[in-house]
């Protein structure tokens, strides 16, 4: 560890957090920078949200993630708001400006595209139709980083109907709303399907959805990383679909936080994704 550079103090308030595989993720690029600086776990009651964020700057920190169940809340709580961020309703990142101030910005859009493109350099968002099931806090950030890179079509599934069409009417542009009972027409000729909801992850059901309409060229992307293989993505690749876990989701929406916070855009090596990898097993 470097001692002659000033330390920079970072961390990830949720709750609960205790799970959060972010202090392994940017602690390796701490270490891996030679920088001086520490990312700690920050547990967050929900009722002690404001005090916790409007603290920061007198605790010494250079900013924060903010996680589940505080990106929407968090957003009330800071100065200034990046565009995007207010674009997708959310954050994920506050940074102690240079003034004491506090900034918000959501880099999950970016974590998602980059997982995308990790997988498949030439990916494309206007490939052709892209099923998009869940609405809920995470879909938002994937549904503004498709519109922005250009996808001409949008197709939102979601249990809840009221919650698929408010997100189409707000976000508007390529989004429509599809029932849920509807998923399977919406694979036809599909060429991305985004899997935004909680059903495959560790303790709780799986999706049920049959792939056969999918296009096998479609690209099958889910966004939970336990299991890091959905009963959906092992589907998928079973009938020859290329497919995405949210590890690289995880991985790449780290890397501007910690680039505002450090000043220095890390990279994803093979290194840091095992290295997370064996703590899910
Ligand atoms: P996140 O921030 O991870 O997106 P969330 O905001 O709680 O979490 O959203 C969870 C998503 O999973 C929602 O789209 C939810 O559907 P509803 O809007 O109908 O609640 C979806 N989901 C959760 N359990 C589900 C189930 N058993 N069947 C279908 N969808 C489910």
């Amino acid at each position: 560890m470097a001692t002659d550079t000033p330390y920079t103090l970072a961390g990830v308030m949720g709750w609960p957090v205790a799970h959060s595989r972010s202090p392994a993720i940017h602690g390796h690029w701490i270490r891996h920078y030679g920088l001086n600086g520490h990312y700690v776990l920050l547990p967050v009651q929900p009722e002690r949200i404001a005090d916790a964020v409007r603290g920061l700057p007198a605790l010494g920190f250079a900013g924060c993630n903010i996680t589940i169940p505080h990106k929407v809340a968090a957003m009330a709580l800071v100065d200034r708001i990046d565009p995007l961020a207010a674009r997708i309703g959310a954050i994920n990142t506050v940074v102690v400006d240079k003034d004491g101030r506090l900034s918000g910005y959501n880099t999950d859009a970016y974590g998602f595209i980059q997982s995308l493109l990790d997988a498949q350099p030439d990916w494309r968002a206007d490939a052709g139709p892209v099923t998009v099931l869940g609405a809920g806090g995470a879909a938002r950030a994937i549904l503004v980083a498709l519109a922005e890179r250009g996808a001409r079509e949008i197709r939102l599934c979601n249990r809840s109907p009221d919650k698929a069409q408010a997100l189409a009417a707000e976000f508007g542009g390529p989004i429509r709303a599809y029932p849920w009972e509807q998923r399977e027409d919406a694979l036809e000729g599909a060429a991305l399907l985004v899997n935004t909801t909680s059903l495959g992850m560790k303790g709780q059901e799986p999706l049920e959805i049959s792939l056969e309409r999918l296009p096998r060229h479609a690209l099958v992307c889910d966004i939970i990383y336990v299991p890091l293989e959905t009963p959906l993505l092992a589907a998928a690749r079973e009938r020859g679909n290329a497919t995405v876990n949210g590890l690289g989701m995880l991985l790449n929406q780290a890397r501007p936080a910690f680039q505002h916070w450090f000043g220095v855009l890390p990279e994803v090596t093979p290194e840091l994704r095992r290295m997370v990898e064996d703590t899910i097993g």
